[in-house]
């Protein structure tokens, strides 16, 4: 029996609450399936620092790469300066472990409520490959003459060839595999950071030409995408883009979707540690209520699955996430489910049986 070491990150907030939903689904489907989990909890997050001052610590980070995968609730404390734990470990995480591809689908699943006005989910089914050890987020930068009026801030955005290459690569391969419009769309800005998306384009014509002549190539600025993702989200299969601008349009994503309490996403390294989330944050207003939704937890899970080959089980419980949208939830939003927490969750096991969902 195939047994995978999963390390479990419950993390802040309501992350504790969504990943033991996640958990309960995964228990049931891995033995339904016969491959077996081996999960060990991680005690890290807002709660550890402001007890021990420690966000992530070297050994920590040491024994994670011994995992085939990391499960991860939400990152966020109230009581924690605003950049610690986000900077400190989500994104060490995510830079260390060279995830450096962000993938996260966007799909209007059935029975849910779309803000944008007729649009089904047929409409709404792409993928952000969203860049994620580059661009801005490197942290590069300097203050001059920091709380004076003559103040200089600048960040650097930094984006290397074989950075850009190997994300693109992956973009191209996925929409391959994806298989349906096979059309990959990089989203950039060329009229203005002259820079950093000149890098992007010259690569991707390169290699789309090179490599993948197979793949539709399109192109659209940043503030185009976010208008075309409201007027005609059907016209993309996959998108591709830098950290920065993937991290605001997959919040825009989320959104057509149905809201965060449905978003999930992985930090894929291809041949290292990958870690699935959430994307939402910890919700510390939900906190212990039983209100919050787990169902992108949940389909993190079920990403994460199917990143360990275990492609059946991924899809079923993407199925049984649409049986419960379709037919149980009144709203995806925090306690406006109709149900708690811990009911969707149960509902979820529940519709793992085909007879169930009839
Ligand atoms: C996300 C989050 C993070 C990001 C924050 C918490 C650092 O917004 O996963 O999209 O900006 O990448
Ligand atoms: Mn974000």
């Amino acid at each position: 029996m195939n047994t995978y070491k999963i390390a479990v990150l419950p993390g802040d907030g309501t992350g504790g609450e969504v990943v033991r939903e996640g958990l309960k689904v995964l228990d049931v489907i891995s033995k339904t399936h016969g491959f077996k989990l081996d999960c060990q909890m991680f005690d890290l997050g807002g709660e550890r620092y402001l007890r021990t001052g420690e966000v992530l610590p070297d050994s920590v980070l040491k024994e994670l790469r011994s995992y085939r995968a990391i499960y991860l609730g939400a990152v966020g404390h109230p009581d924690v300066k605003p950049g610690i734990l986000e900077k400190g470990l989500l994104l060490k995480l995510r830079f260390s472990l060279e995830q450096y591809i962000n993938l996260r689908p966007v799909r209007l699943y059935p029975g849910v409520d779309c803000p944008l006005k007729n649009k089904k989910p047929e409409d709404i089914d792409f993928v952000v490959v969203r860049e994620n050890n580059e661009g801005l987020y490197v942290g590069e930068g300097e203050f001059i003459k920091k709380g004076t009026p003559d103040e200089v801030a600048i960040q650097i955005s930094r984006n290397t060839y074989h950075g850009v290459e190997r994300c693109l690569r992956y973009a191209f391969e996925y929409t391959r595999k994806r298989n349906r419009d096979k059309k990959l769309t990089l989203c950039g800005k060329t009229n203005v950071l002259t820079y950093a998306f000149d890098l992007w384009e010259r690569v991707f014509h390169k290699l789309g030409a090179e490599e993948y002549p197979d793949i539709q190539r399109d192109y659209a600025h940043v503030d185009a995408t976010c208008m075309w993702m409201i007027k005609n989200p059907e016209w993309f299969d996959v998108i591709v883009t830098d950290n920065m601008f993937g991290d605001i349009i997959t919040d825009l994503g989320a959104m057509i979707q149905g809201g965060m309490g449905i978003a999930a996403g992985g930090n894929i390294n291809p041949k290292g540690v990958s870690m699935f989330e959430p994307i939402g944050g910890s919700a510390p207003k939900y906190t212990g209520k039983n209100v919050i939704n787990p169902l992108a937890a949940i389909m993190a899970g079920s990403m994460l699955l199917e990143h360990l080959g275990e492609e059946q089980a991924a899809k079923d419980i993407e199925d049984s996430v649409m049986w419960v949208t379709a037919k149980k939830l009144k709203s995806l939003a925090a306690g406006k489910m109709g149900y708690s927490t811990t009911e969707v969750g149960d509902l979820v096991v529940q519709g793992l049986d085909n007879k169930v969902r009839g």
